[in-house]
């Protein structure tokens, strides 16, 4: 396991409990709307659909609510975060239609082209190798269906200050107040957005992995990111 994994597996361990209760606080309270568009940007006919690193089951159970006949799959490679997901999944009602396993984006147990459609959140920074974990993620979609992501944006002109100043200081703080494990998402983030954002070039990463009609969305002057594409 690499140093970048254990790193996530250990951040995502203690938080499986209380994610649902803090993670809004990260985006503002604006994630939940980010969530939402990114679950809009998926054909409602999409009827299997695999939502990569999917935590607590936020985005799976959104698309299940988004098209009766569908059926989700979420995967995450943090078993914490899965139990937290699968009992919000039974608190929903939706035990017979979303299914969650314990797995790695970077390894997925599917065949080439099993599902409609896929949708990942939060997750290429975790990785280490993004370009190699597009490839994986396409392998697994049918040509023509739908992939869509949604990560942490880099606001731009002044709101980038105000950024900088929330994930130097307000976020760290807020972080710390609620628990020892949220104090470390905190310092966390910030570096880990700025430093994506440096060496990646989202819309390139997608279409060399073999998407096409990417396009992109930023969301709150920024701060979110979606990106959607067809597999072709
Ligand atoms: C910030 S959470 C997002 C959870 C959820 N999708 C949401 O919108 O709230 C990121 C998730 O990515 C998972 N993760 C990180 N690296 C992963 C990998 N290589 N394979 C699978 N899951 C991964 C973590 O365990 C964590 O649950």
């Amino acid at each position: 396991m690499s140093a970048r994994t254990e790193h996530a597996r250990e951040l995502f361990a203690p938080l499986g409990p209380t994610y649902d209760r803090y993670a809004s606080l990260l985006s503002f309270g604006q994630d939940p709307r980010w969530r939402r568009f990114l679950v809009s940007r998926v054909p409602a006919p999409a009827e299997r659909v695999l939502d990569v690193a999917c935590g607590t089951a936020a985005v799976s159970i959104e698309l299940a609510r988004a098209a009766p006949a569908r059926v989700v799959t979420g995967i995450d490679q943090s078993s914490e975060m899965l139990a937290a997901g699968r009992a919000r999944v039974e608190r929903a009602g939706l035990g017979g239609r979303i299914e969650l396993r314990e797995g790695r984006a970077e390894s997925l147990p599917f065949a080439d082209g099993e599902f409609d459609a896929l949708t990942f959140t939060y997750l290429l920074r975790y990785v280490d190798d993004p370009a190699a974990t597009m490839r994986e993620l396409a392998r697994v979609v049918a040509p023509g269906g739908t992939i869509a992501m949604l990560e942490f944006g880099l606001p731009r002109g002044l709101w980038r200050p105000l950024w900088e100043l929330y994930v130097r200081a307000g976020l760290p703080l807020a972080g710390a107040a609620v628990s020892p494990a949220w104090r470390d998402v905190g310092r966390f983030l910030g570096p880990s957005i700025r430093n994506f954002h440096a060496h990646v070039s989202l819309e390139e990463l997608w279409r060399a992995a073999g998407i096409v009609d990417v396009r992109t969305r930023r969301l709150s002057v920024g701060g979110g990111i979606v990106v959607w594409g067809t597999r072709a």
